[in-house]
């Protein structure tokens, strides 16, 4: 693992009125400013509703581990990652491991890890297949879904910190299986995840350690009692159960 823990720092925490506005008033981002948030095993998954925060606090844990943000919110991908960050990521700060460390004061070509947005992963597998320094396949010729599997393949090559945001988007129910199988086999041999999700495949990694995201805050879940899971177990099982709420025969 690489880092252990994150957070704002008292010298740098937001002042109330600040705290009052987005991204500080998200229920997850007002517990992270008062307790942090500690990595306890090699892979951790983010899971909450929509607009839960997921998404603010893994950008801003990419950030405090000072990630490319390939793909990130400008594009600018090629070799030159944004240089602005968000407000969490301005503040949030990244407790290293000695392995962690070692990574940071090392040139830059031994930092191993990446950003992984959903919404541009799909620019990636278009135009760095073949790139040097990023994976061998040429991704254009591969679907969708083959191209995300491929550049997750190619991270087994590099144990570092992946910081990903709901990597599943492109991927089948059996392509997500092999995610999990990848996200395990990453987390076995050395490398670090933190995954934003709402897969309830994704999430079950065995040996993960899961956060709820919500209104309640962040707060650790097995992966038996996710709400996520017990809405999907009642929708597979009776489809109707749901749907006679939202549509009228
Ligand atoms: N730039 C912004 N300015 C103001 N509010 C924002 C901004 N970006 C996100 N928000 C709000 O912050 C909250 C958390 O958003 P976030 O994108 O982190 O949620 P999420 O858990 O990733 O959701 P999803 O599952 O839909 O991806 C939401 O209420 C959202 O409307
Ligand atoms: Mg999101």
């Amino acid at each position: 693992m690489f880092v252990d823990r994150v957070h704002v720092p008292p010298g740098l925490a937001p002042d109330a009125a600040e705290r009052a506005r987005w991204p500080f008033d998200v229920p997850c981002v007002a517990e992270l400013l008062d307790h942090g948030l500690s990595f306890r095993r090699p892979v951790t998954l983010l899971v909450g509703d929509n607009g839960s925060g997921k998404s603010t606090l893994v950008e801003a844990i990419a950030e405090s581990f000072g990630l490319d943000a390939y793909g990130g919110r400008l594009g600018r991908y090629h070799g030159r990652p944004d240089p602005s960050k968000t407000a969490l990521g301005e503040v949030l700060r990244a407790d290293t491991t000695v392995a962690g460390a070692r990574m940071l004061a090392g040139p830059r070509r031994r930092k191993k890890g990446f950003f992984l947005r959903a919404e541009t992963a799909f620019d990636l597998t278009e135009n760095l297949g073949g790139v040097p320094g990023y994976w061998p396949e040429d991704t254009r010729s591969l679907s969708h879904g083959e191209g995300f599997l491929a550049i997750f393949r190619s991270m087994m090559n590099t144990p570092g910190f992946f910081v990903m945001d709901e990597p599943e988007a492109a991927l089948s129910f059996t392509s997500s299986l092999q995610l999990v199988a990848l996200l395990h086999e990453l987390g076995e041999s050395g490398a670090q995840v933190v995954c934003a999700t709402h897969s309830p495949i994704l999430a079950s990694v065995p040996g993960a350690d899961i956060v709820e995201v919500g209104e309640h805050g962040m707060r650790r879940v097995a992966w038996e009692e996710l709400a996520l899971v017990d809405h999907w177990r009642r929708y597979l099982a009776d489809p109707r159960a749901y749907l006679r709420h939202l549509i009228t025969p």
